[in-house]
């Protein structure tokens, strides 16, 4: 979501801060209220009980398809665009020899879009629509979503040190 606000976002410093905790935050009541009935309008309640801005909580409601909330600004269209793409690309990265990002580009993660079994909870058309209401093409997402990823690999354990 940093990589993103400085792409499609006005390129300040709060913006980049403000996605970036869009980004940390909009799955955050999802460990403890899975299901749909409950995600993500538990954490809404919570995030509005705290006095969070309006912009971040409809942010996080926009990101659920079935919430019924518009994906308006870039930030919006980049949560969604970004979110099941960027566990997909994790999840390719650790069937890779090394399990990391550098071994992970876009002609890879489209040969596993294709693949059924692999990955199957993520919603390959919510990849696909997220790009394409973003305006980008899909391959150029993917890729510029990798190498968002890549300064953060080590973080995200996907910098090739992991033990197999
Ligand atoms: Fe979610």
């Amino acid at each position: 979501m940093r990589a993103c606000s400085r792409r499609y976002g006005d390129g300040s410093t709060d913006a980049e801060r403000l996605w970036a905790v869009v980004g940390l935050i909009h799955d955050f009541d999802y460990e403890r209220w899975p299901s749909l009935e409950d995600h993500p309008y538990k954490g809404n309640e919570i995030l509005k009980q705290r006095g969070w801005p309006e912009e971040i909580c409809r942010a996080i409601m926009s990101h659920a398809e079935y919430s019924g909330v518009t994906r308006d600004t870039p930030m919006e269209k980049c949560l969604f665009a970004c979110d099941e793409l960027a566990g997909f690309i994790t999840a390719v990265a650790l069937i890779k020899p090394g399990k990391s990002l550098a071994e992970v580009d876009a002609k890879s993660v489209r040969k596993r879009m294709k693949d059924k079994a692999f990955a199957r909870k993520v919603n390959r058309d919510d990849i696909i629509n997220g790009a394409k209401d973003l305006g980008a093409d899909l391959d150029e997402h993917i890729t510029f979503c990798i190498e968002a990823l890549k300064p953060i690999a080590k973080e995200l354990g996907l910098d090739g040190s992991r033990t197999p």
